[in-house]
């Protein structure tokens, strides 16, 4: 059964299938030739409680990908925040425009983004069937204080009430405790005040729901934000210890400070067969955490057949990246995935991504010395000049 459609929450370009315009779905020759699934999930299932290094590293080599149970993450703040997103993303698209700004940012249709989260321009063809909210973990301090937009949503009209409310109380209670004023008078500065109070309650009810609705986004984010990176710093270490990685040099290779977290809303689509989600790429992280709900639609390429990943509840998915395939001289696997549209459903999904800190230069065996900024430079002018990221194979040693 469908659901009922939010339409005003979606970016214009998605809504048109609902209104009887047909346009290119942005399936290209690649899709076309993978639409096969074998539905096996024997995906590795690892627990955090008694972290079994061995089936980790056949993980990481045949997989690039596994799942993580008892993860740590209370199984309340995870449904919380899933809930959070959906109420997120049902704002007016232009709310969603003019709220989510620096150092947030608000994209769809794409997940190629610059560095600093704008999303790069692409042409109808490439259309993914998604929008997103790129948050920078960070820079989540500057969230509440320092976006001029939300701060006059969240402040200025709840701040200038109280003000005015409070300023006003000063007066009446003076004129009243003053025996001089008239009785008239009284009853005219009380009818004032009544009315006074009525508009400051409106202001109030009315915006500072919203206020605690972002204050609470934060908090949530925070917490998220902690648990995100005690796992990907534990589960990094098990793998450089597994890889004999200079201990050195492999602190340098992942970065809390890096870490964005990606909140994705994957529109329904009546074009099931035809548009994606997320087309087939690999991700640029060294590790990417995810958190989807139980919808489904994420899919693995695993030995040339594409695999569903079947949401199960409270399991975390763990992807590597290209980082990871280069640090551990191409032993590991930057998992190719893609994510299917939904007829029936939106899907919500909350990623989180993390690379190698800035200036660390990644030494491997199959690959030049480069940064992750020298990758992410590389990226972007692909996009730009080709429509795709080529990746990897850039920095490929000859031969
Ligand atoms: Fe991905």
């Amino acid at each position: 059964m469908s659901e009922i459609l939010n339409l005003k929450s979606y970016p214009p370009v998605f809504r048109q299938q609902y209104i009887g315009i047909q346009q290119n779905s942005g399936l290209d020759d690649t899709t076309k030739q993978i639409q096969e699934v074998v539905n096996d999930d024997t995906i590795p299932v690892l627990d955090l409680q008694c972290l079994d290094l061995g089936k980790l590293q056949e993980a990481c080599e045949d997989w690039g990908l596994f799942r993580l149970v008892n993860h740590g993450i209370p199984l309340t703040l995870m449904s919380q925040l899933r809930d959070h997103s959906r109420n997120l993303f049902s704002l007016t698209f232009e709310s969603k425009q003019e709220l989510f700004t620096n150092p947030l940012s608000y994209f769809w249709g794409t997940t190629a983004l610059t560095p600093t989260g704008a999303a790069l321009s692409i042409g109808p063809q490439n259309i993914n069937w998604v929008e997103g909210l790129n948050i920078p973990l960070s820079q989540l301090s500057l969230f509440q204080k320092d976006n001029e937009t939300l701060g006059s949503f969240r402040y200025s009209f709840p701040a200038f009430s109280l003000s005015c409310f409070r300023g006003f109380y000063v007066n009446f209670r003076d004129l009243h405790s003053s025996f001089t004023v008239q009785v008239g008078i009284i009853t005219l500065v009380k009818s004032a005040y009544a009315l006074f109070t009525l508009i400051s309650l409106f202001f109030l009810l009315m915006l500072t729901p919203y206020c605690c609705f972002l204050r609470f986004t934060r908090a949530l984010l925070e917490e998220y934000g902690r648990h995100l990176e005690r796992l990907a710093t534990t589960m990094f270490g098990a793998m450089a210890k597994n890889l004999h990685l200079d201990p050195e040099l492999s602190k340098t290779y992942i970065s809390e400070s890096t870490g964005f977290v990606r909140v994705y809303r994957y529109p329904q689509c009546s074009m099931e067969n035809e548009a994606w989600g997320i087309k087939v790429h690999t991700d640029s992280s060294v590790l990417s955490i995810l958190n989807q709900d139980q919808v489904g639609g994420l899919q693995v390429l695993k030995d040339d057949n594409w695999l569903q990943v079947e949401p199960i509840p409270d399991t975390l998915v763990f992807n590597l990246g290209d980082m990871m395939q280069a640090i551990s001289d191409d032993k590991y696997k930057s998992v190719k995935h893609r994510v299917k549209v939904n007829k029936e459903k939106e899907r919500f999904s909350i990623c989180y991504f993390v690379f190698p800190a800035e200036g660390s230069v990644i030494q491997s065996s199959k690959y030049r010395p480069f940064t992750y900024s020298d990758f992410q430079a590389q990226v972007q002018q692909d996009v730009k000049t080709l429509g795709f990221k080529v990746g990897l194979e850039r920095f490929k040693v000859a031969g």
